[in-house]
């Protein structure tokens, strides 16, 4: 029997052979036939393939590749971090940096900084032009967008997420996903699921009702499977005591519910068992090391969890071709819709195009979160501008981790204000020193700390403004991957610097670059607050074109910024809670995250979710509804009449917040289900329109295992801020 079925096999890779010469023959690669559709194609390279040939593609060859299959010209796979610009060559063995001189890049602002925006045509142009660079340096894979939902302040990557909400992050990561792949480029949605910290991120096992799961860790993940995202990459942490990398329940979720037909990756290293990786949905294994794991150089590729071991278990018997061909198939898949597509683009490096997309980015992602007596614009320059601050001098690309980068150019904030205000005096002192950015050590200062505090209060004193560029940056335990950040204070002195900076000029501007919400009780002190994000090369370009009214800001806040951390859902549950006990924990807040916690239980943010300033004002009015009652599969259509009252131009964000009057679980206060940045000339009126599927009012019911929308009330709040509602619709759900 055995004989007989090696006999078959051998005969249909023979006979595949034949026609896979004969179209050779006619000078047409399999791949290239237009007249076969992609799963034709899947079916007849897999049909070519040897048992060998099939496993050698489901383990890398480097730290950023993987094999194709030489013997048929199939090309190998390329990867690269991700996700806010292409990375740097990495050795093809340790992680020391090849030293290359063609691959510096744009570096765009971080998904923060995106997300702010509200607004999807940015993200699809951020995609655009990423997966743009990402062509030419020649990767298939960029290892992004990452969409991990903000759960607390601390987390060290959150720079690197889109905020808290998951419809917003649903809503940003589509358009982006489809912008990078329209260049032949696959995105990598990471890290599913539920790594939502940094510490003991290799291990913790991370306890969460279902309803939190599917409400609010797992929605961006479906958006980015529904908008066909080719590869998603595993956490490095538990859930139901199972690595991510090779989870039974989230595999499920992903490939069997959402159907979803990409190929699953293993964050770098995040493999643990050749039996789990196999069953359990895991087709590219990458890794840290060579042994994929732990330790360095005398292991071999070979040694990976999906390489020989793998081998073995086929030829023994213990894992069946049906387990290798479905991962195959996928790998195949991404050959074909990156590198065996001899359609795609070829991509461009570093543009002019590039570098104005970045900035417009950047712009319209910056929120204004305080203007005290219309502090800015700066209109016309005082005599003397101080501007203070390591950050504005800072190269914040380096550092942060794996999304560290090698701009071709970077603008600092000092560099923007400084050409942006030529007829001002620009007097420029450092304040503070952090060191180097490094990612798992804490930088040394080189410089006397007291006499840069002393010199940047002196400069301050003397000016007729003040500029100070702070928050946080890229270092150990700051925003940074491997680690959370110490503390909510600004670091390196900062509130005492800022303190000390305004009992001597009563005209300071904060800038803060940062990927996280920062305690901010030094607020009242100062006049205007910036939150600039981490902005990419063109940082000072687009920090100078808010602060002097070129661009009129317009971003929102995708996280709720609390007055102190002890008033975030997830810290207030004590240590289970947030970061564990060191194998464990528990997601006690459940799905009152960010903003739902803040509204439900009544605790301010400072500056919530949702929130920002313009330099122009807006009327909303007229807010209505296509009808009162709906059906549970219905849509809603709601306009509003919005007006631009003030007298500059500038852009607002609409958004609908729903609350269930009456329902049978708890739900949160509200939820975000609708928005729209809608730019509108000075004294410009427009009416808008947004649909809400009302499918999108369900909770996700426990005792069903199924998404559920109760008939009955549900008020409909329309504002430009989670805490700024100037209009509440009242509709009804019908009953089935
Ligand atoms: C990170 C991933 C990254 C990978 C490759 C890991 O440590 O968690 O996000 O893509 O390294 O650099």
């Amino acid at each position: 029997m055995r004989h007989f079925s090696v006999a078959i096999t051998s005969l249909t890779i023979f006979l595949s052979s034949l026609m896979f010469s004969l179209s050779a023959q006619a000078n047409q690669p399999v791949w290239c036939d237009e007249a076969l559709s992609e799963d034709e194609k899947v079916e007849a390279i897999l049909s070519q393939l040897t048992l060998e040939e099939k496993v050698k593609l489901c383990a890398a060859q480097g730290k950023f590749t993987t094999p194709g299959v030489p013997r048929l010209g199939i090309p190998e796979l390329w990867y690269s971090d991700g996700p806010h610009g292409v990375r740097a060559e990495i050795n093809w063995n340790d992680w020391g940096y090849a030293k290359w001189r063609n691959d510096s890049v744009t570096a765009f602002p971080a998904l923060t900084c995106l997300a702010a925006s509200f607004d999807p045509d940015l993200a699809y142009l951020y995609g655009q032009s990423l997966g743009a660079e990402a062509r030419y340096r020649k990767k298939d894979v960029i290892l992004g967008p990452g969409v991990n939902i903000y759960r607390m302040p601390l987390n060290g990557r959150n720079f690197e997420y889109m905020g808290e909400d998951p419809y917003l992050a649903s809503v940003m990561v589509q358009p982006y996903i489809r912008g990078v792949q329209e260049n032949g480029v696959a995105t990598c949605v990471k890290h599913y699921a539920l790594n939502n910290q940094e510490i003991d991120r290799g291990h913790i096992n991370v306890e969460v009702s279902e309803r939190a799961l599917r409400e609010i860790y797992l929605p961006a993940f479906k958006a980015a499977a529904d908008a066909g995202a080719w590869t998603f990459m595993g956490a490095y942490n538990q859930y139901k005591n199972q690595h991510c990398c090779h989870n039974e329940y989230l595999n499920k979720i992903l490939k069997e519910e959402w159907a979803w037909d990409g190929a699953f990756i293993t964050d770098w290293g995040g493999c643990h068992d050749t039996e789990q990786a196999v069953k359990n949905g895991l087709d590219l294994e990458m890794g840290t090391y060579t042994n994929g794991l732990t330790s360095e150089s005398k292991f071999d590729y070979n040694h990976y969890y999906l390489a020989d071991a793998f081998l073995q278990g086929l030829r023994n018997g213990k894992y069946s071709q049906e387990q290798l061909d479905d991962k195959a198939r996928r790998i195949i898949r991404l050959l074909l819709r990156t590198n065996l597509n001899s359609h795609r683009p070829w991509g461009s490096l570093a543009t002019g195009a590039h570098a104005k997309a970045a900035q417009k980015i950047a712009e319209g992602g910056m929120v204004l979160l305080q203007n005290k007596d219309n502090m800015l614009p700066i209109v016309k320059a005082p005599k003397r501008i101080a501007v203070i601050g390591e950050n504005a001098i800072r190269n914040l690309m380096q550092g942060g981790g794996s999304s560290e980068l090698k701009p071709k150019r970077v603008i600092t904030p000092l560099q923007g204000i400084k050409e942006r205000f030529p007829e001002a005096e620009i007097v420029f002192a450092r304040a503070y020193d952090s060191g180097k950015a490094m990612y798992s050590n804490e930088g040394k200062p080189t410089h006397n700390l007291d006499s840069l505090h002393a010199e940047a209060v002196r400069a301050a004193a003397q000016s007729d403004i003040v500029i100070f560029v702070g928050g946080l940056n890229k270092n150990h335990k700051q925003d940074c991957e491997a680690a959370d950040r110490y503390s909510y204070e600004l670091p390196f002195n900062q509130p005492k610097l800022i303190n000390d900076i305004a009992a001597v000029n009563e005209n300071v501007v904060v800038v803060l670059m940062s990927g996280n919400a920062v305690e901010t009780s030094w607020a009242p002190k100062v006049k205007a607050i910036v939150q600039a994000w981490y902005a990419g090369s063109e940082a000072g370009y687009a920090i100078a074109s808010v602060l002097s009214g070129d661009v009129n800001p317009s971003g929102k806040l995708p996280f709720s910024f609390p007055k102190k951390l002890s008033d975030n859902g997830a810290i207030s549950y004590g240590q289970l809670s947030y970061p564990g006990d060191g194998v464990k924990q528990v997601y006690m807040e459940d799905i009152l995250v960010g903003y739902r916690w803040h509204d439900t239980k009544k605790i301010p943010a400072a500056y919530p979710f949702g929130y920002g300033l313009s330099y122009t004002t807006f009327n909303l009015s007229n807010a209505r509804c296509d009808a009162n009652t709906y059906a549970s599969d219905g849509k809603i259509q709601l306009s509003i009449d919005i007006e631009n009252t003030g007298s500059r131009d500038g852009a607002e964000v609409i958004q609908v917040y729903v609350s269930d009057v009456k329902s049978s679980v708890a739900r949160p206060y509200q939820e975000l289900k609708a928005f729209q940045k809608v730019f509108l000339k000075a004294g410009e009126k427009q009416t808008v329109s947004l649909t809400i599927p009302v499918s999108s009012f369900a909770f996700w019911d426990e005792t069903s295992s199924s998404w559920n929308t109760e008939a009955g009330d549900y008020m409909l709040r329309v504002g430009n801020s989670s805490r700024q509602i100037s209009a509440n619709i009242r509709v009804k759900v019908k009953a089935e």
